[in-house]
């Protein structure tokens, strides 16, 4: 294995398990704060309610509450690290696949063309803008009119993952504006969510109250992050989609799936107000599926369409001519020394295997020869496709 995969497994496998501990632990307080059952009369004035569960053998009783002064228990803990160890090892995902390697997987020629020096500047330096933006906003509009700074921030996070589907490889573009997600999430934790439990540990010290305004805060970018989880979730996994990230519309894609995923969180939140929830919540994951069922068949006219018989020979030619630079059990080309995917048309059966695949790639979404390095033509293409549909045989 070569040191690049490697350290791609590692960290993708690190960021895997902290996500996963990271989310969860979010969904749990989250379930917990919603499920309380009520102080009743009698009960401490700094209870704010209580939940008994069953799990692992034997019942937890749960109570939430605020301490008396001075009554901080000795350990306490903090769910912090989690977070950290996600964003962390996600921005070292992000340098191993996206920046190293000649920025290969961040630039697309046919998008823009850039070094890779330019690339990564543009990346690491919208991270940092959109950060400070975004603080920016809710510390100035967000504390009068939350109603405009919500609708601003919104404009804004979508005007931002437009701009980078101008600007990167679409399957770039799309990561890039998770990690801007997973950014901002992890600056609300460690800039604000942090520092009012901190400000609310030493009150409790001192036997003051808190004050309000970083508990209000702290809430408010709580709710934040709520909301962008099952976005942000989708887009960890894009990149196994071509036909998302591949498309022409590709923004619009990632945008009803955004709202969409958004929309679930919502009405999985509000159900425990009472409120109706399973239909709408049905009916936003509608609206993403839709996003990924109706937007991917829209197709940019065929260039070339193909109605004689294609033969194998035929298509082996052009595979030999534009694909096992890289799809071969030895390739020659000078960024991908294994197999990718260890996809390899080196064989008559191996082609014919990977048919459909084949005609997706490169003749439905046009996501093969990678950033089309290897010069395919739309005749080519369409020839491929061609001989998909008339059944894939190998004569
Ligand atoms: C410059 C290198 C390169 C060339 C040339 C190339 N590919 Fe790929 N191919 C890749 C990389 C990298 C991946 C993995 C990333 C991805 O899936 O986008 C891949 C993945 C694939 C996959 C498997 C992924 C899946 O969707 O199941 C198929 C099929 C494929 N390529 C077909 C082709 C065909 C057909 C050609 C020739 C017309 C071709 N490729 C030319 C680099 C290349």
């Amino acid at each position: 294995m070569h040191a690049n995969e490697l350290l791609d497994v590692v960290f993708r496998w690190a960021h895997l398990i902290a996500g996963i501990m990271w989310i969860g632990n979010s969904m749990l307080f989250n379930w917990l704060d919603r499920n309380l059952i009520a102080p009743g009369p009698g009960a401490s004035k700094l209870s704010q309610g209580k939940i008994y569960m069953v799990h692992s053998g034997a019942f937890y009783e749960v109570e939430k509450k605020l301490l008396e002064p001075g009554e901080l228990p000795d350990q306490l803990h903090w769910f912090k690290w989690q977070n950290f160890t996600t964003w962390a090892t996600g921005i070292c995902l992000l340098v191993v696949v996206y920046y190293m390697n000649g920025a290969a997987f961040l630039v697309d020629p046919s998008v823009r063309a850039m070094g890779q020096g330019e690339a990564i500047a543009w990346s690491a330096g919208s991270l940092i803008a959109a950060w400070a933006i975004y603080d920016a906003i809710w510390m100035t509009i967000g504390k009068r009119a939350p109603g405009v700074a919500t609708a601003l921030a919104f404009v804004l996070l979508f005007a931002a993952a437009y701009g980078f589907t101008l600007v990167f490889s679409g399957r770039a573009a799309y990561i890039q504006t998770g990690v801007m997600i997973g950014t901002v999430m992890t600056g609300n934790v460690w800039m604000r969510i942090l520092p009012s439990q901190r400000s609310l540990i030493a009150a409790t010290k001192a036997g003051q109250a808190q004050d309000e305004t970083l508990s209000l805060r702290a809430k408010q970018r709580s709710i934040h992050n709520n909301y962008l989880t099952f976005p942000l979730l989708f887009i960890m996994i894009s990149n196994h989609f071509p036909s998302t990230y591949g498309h022409h519309l590709r923004f619009y894609v990632l945008a009803m799936v955004m709202v969409g995923g958004a929309g679930v969180r919502h009405f999985m939140n509000v159900r425990y107000a009472g409120r109706m929830w399973m239909g709408p919540a049905l009916g936003m994951a509608g609206f993403a599926i839709a996003g990924l069922m109706i937007l991917t068949r829209i197709r940019e006219a065929p260039a070339v369409t193909v109605t004689d018989q294609v033969s194998f020979a035929r298509v082996q030619e052009i595979i030999q001519a534009r694909c096992v630079q890289c799809h071969s059990a030895k390739p020659t080309d000078d960024q991908f020394v294994v197999a990718p995917n260890n996809v390899m048309f080196d064989t008559a059966e191996r082609i014919q295997a990977m048919a459909a695949r084949i005609k997706d790639r490169v003749y439905t979404n046009q996501t093969m020869p990678f950033l089309n390095k290897t010069q395919i033509t739309p005749q080519e293409r369409a020839e491929l496709g061609a001989w998909v549909d008339q059944g894939a045989k190998l004569k």
